[in-house]
């Protein structure tokens, strides 16, 4: 089967949408160099274990070694520049301000730095810290430290800094996802690009889109778990289609 003519289609629907939703995943990232989670020899979930590094019980269990693990991961997001997909979604706001909104289940600031400052953020921050549990004393995080290898620490209360992330577990950000939503619920074209679909709510937000009159199309180069929502697959990377797609529009 050729993919021209979805390709077409594709373009055709997003010139023509007044609002576009993109929901992006780690292979958003992937070819800026940041480790997706579930792709089957690279993903960060085949080589470590996300009870022990990606969720409260686990940090409580061993805080330097979680602190650790992600003080590496946020070099790596430091390191990493905006790939060709990144820089084509911002190119694309920029030329149609006001049409595009991008959620991202990525906890890196690729989507900001390339350009789409108001891109939602889903999962949290890896670059931020908050306090893993409320403080009593109400202080928020010093972030002013060097390199520590182990969590700081309150010295009143004990209480330890964490990275500001979403862990197995817990709870969306309440206004990240009331904003995806609405975003989802009103978009004309849903584009998803780089995202198992595995992990909710985030992959509802295609079925939203979708149930609420949205053309749905999917950038990734393998299956997803929400491809039966899409109207269109368009197989490929971010880095690969998003600029052929976007660019002459
Ligand atoms: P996954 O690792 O589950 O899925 C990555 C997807 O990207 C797969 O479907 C790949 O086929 C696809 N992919 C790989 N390289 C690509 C490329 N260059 N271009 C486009 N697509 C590519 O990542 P997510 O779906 O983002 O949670 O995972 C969802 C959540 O699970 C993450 O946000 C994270 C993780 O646990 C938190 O951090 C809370």
């Amino acid at each position: 089967m050729s993919v021209q003519p979805a390709f077409g289609e594709a373009q055709q629907r997003l010139r023509e949408a007044r609002s576009i939703c993109v929901l992006t995943g780690a292979g958003m990232s992937a070819e800026s160099g940041i480790p997706t989670f579930r792709d089957t020899l690279t993903g960060l979930w085949s080589r470590f274990d996300p009870a022990q590094l990606a969720s409260p019980e686990g940090f409580r269990a061993d805080p330097a070694l979680v602190w650790r693990w992600y003080a590496e991961r946020r070099d790596g997001v430091r390191r990493a520049q905006p790939n060709a997909g990144h820089r084509a979604l911002a190119a694309f706001e920029q030329r149609h301000p006001g049409r595009l909104s991008v959620v991202s289940q990525n906890v890196d600031d690729l989507h900001q730095r390339a350009g789409n400052a108001g891109t939602v953020r889903l999962h949290g921050d890896i670059l931020a810290d908050q306090w893993l549990d409320p403080c009593p004393r109400g202080l928020s995080c010093d972030t002013d430290w060097a390199a520590p290898t182990e969590p700081p620490r309150c010295s009143e209360c004990g209480n330890l800094v964490r990275p500001a992330v979403v862990w197995f577990g817990e709870p969306l950000p309440y206004r990240a996802f009331e904003a995806a939503e609405r975003a989802a619920q009103s978009c004309q074209v849903m584009l998803v690009v780089g995202t198992s679909g595995a992990v909710w709510p985030a992959a509802g937000l295609a079925a939203l889109a979708r149930h609420r009159g949205a053309f749905v199309v999917i950038v990734n180069p393998h299956p997803s778990e929400i491809d039966h929502e899409a109207h269109l697959l368009l197989p490929g990377t971010a880095a690969g289609v998003l600029p052929a797609l976007l660019d002459p529009l």
